[in-house]
């Protein structure tokens, strides 16, 4: 697919409690169609300086959609239909480390994939193809949203593992403490199978998890609620936002060339099936 020597857009994937960026000039909700079919609401359009951008509200304006119901596969396609180049994901999430409490934002760089009932590639019926996930965000993303977040004087982390799970209900604490024990640091229900499609549509992906709760392992403090989730969301909304606002200056810039991470030639050498 394409090459980054062109035009970056800026796709955002607005989780809970981000239902809206502000900021934008020329601003517009675009309704768009997929064969995969309609993504999780109309996507919203606009500039912040030189820079195109695209909001996605990834549960639909209201939250309507839980994580089982998102169409994954329509959200990436309508971003890659845009023109989007880089994907910035954000979303709310448990921690499983003391170090990352409510409020951190970690820039996560690895994933285990928990999720069973959401369609996870475009490929398939015909056309067969195994792209690498070893290394699954874009580090040069990574390195803006680290700049951008000085900038917006917000407390991130870079690095960690990702436990993405079906949800809807929020895990045991038997589960809580098996992920504790398999090294991961944050929970959430949202960032797989976004991470693997954004791979396959080879846009640069990175994901930005908001530390809303300690999922239910930590002993002072109780299980999970949506109250206190939504409540430290709020808090954090402003903060992500200012996040967003401050990469749009870098993005453009750090377009020279193809990534160099190879995410926009990810499928080059993993389509299997033997053209007819
Ligand atoms: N989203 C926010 N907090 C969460 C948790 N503890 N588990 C799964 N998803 C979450």
């Amino acid at each position: 697919m394409g090459e980054l020597g062109g035009m970056a857009m800026l796709g955002v994937i607005g989780g809970s409690g981000l239902y809206s960026i502000d900021g934008l000039e020329d601003q517009a909700w675009v309704a768009v169609d997929t064969p995969w079919g309609p993504p999780s609401d109309e996507i919203l359009t606009g500039r912040l300086g030189d820079l195109e951008v695209a909001f996605l509200p990834r549960h639909g304006r209201g939250h309507r959609l839980s994580p089982t119901e998102i169409n994954y596969r329509a959200n990436i396609d309508a971003l890659k239909r845009l023109g989007v180049t880089d994907v910035l994901s954000m979303s709310a999430c448990g921690s499983f480390r003391e170090e990352l409490p409510p409020g951190t934002f970690v820039v996560v760089d690895q994933f285990i994939d928990r999720t069973f009932a959401r369609e996870k590639s475009f490929f398939g019926s015909g056309l067969v193809a195994h792209v690498s996930m070893a290394d699954p965000v874009c580090q040069r993303l990574g390195d803006l949203i680290e700049g951008a977040a000085i900038f917006a004087e917000v407390t991130l982390h870079r690095g960690g593992t990702y436990l993405a799970m079906e949800g809807p209900q929020f895990s045991s604490r038997a589960e809580s403490n098996l992920y504790r024990g398999w090294g991961c640091d944050v929970i959430g229900m949202t960032n797989m199978p976004e991470a693997k499609l954004a791979r396959e549509a080879e846009l640069c992906y990175a994901t930005v998890a908001m530390v809303t709760d300690f999922d239910c392992w930590h002993d002072e403090h109780g299980a999970v609620e949506v109250a206190t989730i939504v409540e430290v969301l709020h808090r954090n909304a402003q903060a992500a936002r200012a996040l967003v606002r401050g990469i749009a200056p870098t993005l453009g810039a750090s377009h020279h060339g193809a990534c160099r991470h190879g995410c926009d030639r990810a499928l080059e050498h993993a389509v299997i099936t033997p053209p007819q």
